[in-house]
């Protein structure tokens, strides 16, 4: 078989059509998914590698998405370190005990992956038997993780964390060197256990300013990718357009953009030999078909031919209708850079 064409863009190739796959492409949009989380809590489906192998192909067989992502969660490592996680109904995850001080972030427990987190491990090794498409795997960035752990669930404004932060650097850094230290390992035993490569999603680092951005978010990133050898890394931000001078210093080869930057301007601002990842607004789910596959090929010619990879700019939202993702797939499998009739984009 000829090497996949995610690997190829992430590798900055000339292709005749980039890539896709969307972020969150397994999950609550899909009625085969409800039906296995008919009785069955979100957590407990991530502690099952069968069923994350599972719910991981189900957008699969539906869609022909050129790469799958392992079913998992970013917070599933902080719950390993010793933070008692939760998540209920109608709202998002809950940390009963969140770090507060130094002593409660001295108090983690060091995470191990292989001994502590081995469903989403076992189940890229059944996936890579289950199939020929790539699948991708990740974590969650250091300061995005830090967030999560210090206010104790979601936040409009993350004062708690940004107040560490500024009062008690040292503590603060304390943090992000074990969770960047983690998260390394975590990537690098999902590569060890078949990911053909990893994201790391820093949804929360859109909320710094550039200064702090620079000090804190990227250089904990970067200690996070150190750590993984041998297979592509992508690092996403939201919010990620003020910050193109410097995404690169995450230290990753691919950058994942959100919908608000324009692409084109973006791989002006990166430079042409940077891989980028995105971008569509993923509430341009629910616009008619006409203006989706307008959109859909907007993106594309404004990436240009080299080293992109057709995403959204964040992940579906469950209210999505799965008519609108079989339009982009298509969409994105049909386009051609070049008319001649032998160009073989693998569709
Ligand atoms: O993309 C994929 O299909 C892979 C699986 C995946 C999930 N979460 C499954 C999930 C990935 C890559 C994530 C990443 C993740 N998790 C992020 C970073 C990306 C982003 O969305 O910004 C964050 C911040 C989290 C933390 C998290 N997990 C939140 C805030 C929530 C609640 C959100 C919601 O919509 O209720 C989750 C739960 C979660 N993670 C679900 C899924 C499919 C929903 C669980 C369910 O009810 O079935």
């Amino acid at each position: 078989m000829s090497r996949p064409l995610l690997l190829r863009a992430l590798a900055g190739e000339t292709l005749p059509r980039p890539p896709v796959w969307m972020m969150r492409q397994a999950g609550r949009y899909m009625p085969e998914y409800m039906a296995i989380r008919q009785g069955l809590g979100f957590l407990e489906l991530c502690a099952d590698a069968d069923l994350c192998a599972e719910v991981t192909l189900q957008p699969l067989r539906r869609f022909r998405f050129d790469a799958g992502i392992i079913f998992s969660d970013i917070l599933l490592p902080l719950a390993s370190m010793g933070l008692d996680l939760s998540f209920g109904k109608g709202h998002g995850p809950v940390f009963a005990n969140p770090l507060r001080d130094r002593s409660d972030i001295d108090a983690l427990r060091d995470f191990d992956p292989v001994r502590d987190l081995p469903a989403p491990l076992r189940a890229l090794q059944i996936l890579k038997a289950a199939t020929e498409v790539p699948i991708l795997g990740f974590a969650g960035a250091p300061f995005t993780l830090a967030c999560y752990a210090i206010e104790g669930g979601g936040s409009k404004d993350w004062i708690r964390t940004k107040q560490l932060m500024w009062r008690e650097p040292a503590a603060f850094q304390a943090l992000l060197d074990r969770l960047a230290d983690a998260v390394g390992d975590h990537m690098q035993a999902q590569v060890e256990a078949g990911a053909v490569g990893v994201q790391l999603f820093d949804t929360w680092a859109g909320t710094l300013s550039a200064e702090d951005l620079r000090r804190w978010a990227l250089p904990a990133a970067q200690r996070a990718f150190s750590r993984v050898k041998g297979a592509p890394t992508i690092y996403y931000t939201r919010d990620s357009g003020p910050f193109l001078p410097w995404l690169r210093d995450s230290g990753a080869q691919v950058i994942g953009l959100d919908w608000r930057v324009d692409i084109g301007h973006a791989r002006s601002v990166l430079g042409p030999e940077v891989p980028v990842q995105g971008n569509m607004d993923p509430i341009a789910l629910f616009a008619d078909e006409a203006e989706l596959r307008r959109r859909t090929e907007a993106i594309i010619r404004a990436a240009g031919p080299a080293g992109h990879v057709f995403n959204l700019g964040h992940g579906i939202t469950p209210e999505t209708p799965m008519e609108a993702v079989e339009t982009v797939v298509e969409a994105v499998r049909a386009f051609r850079w070049s008319t001649e009739p032998t160009s073989a984009a693998g569709a």
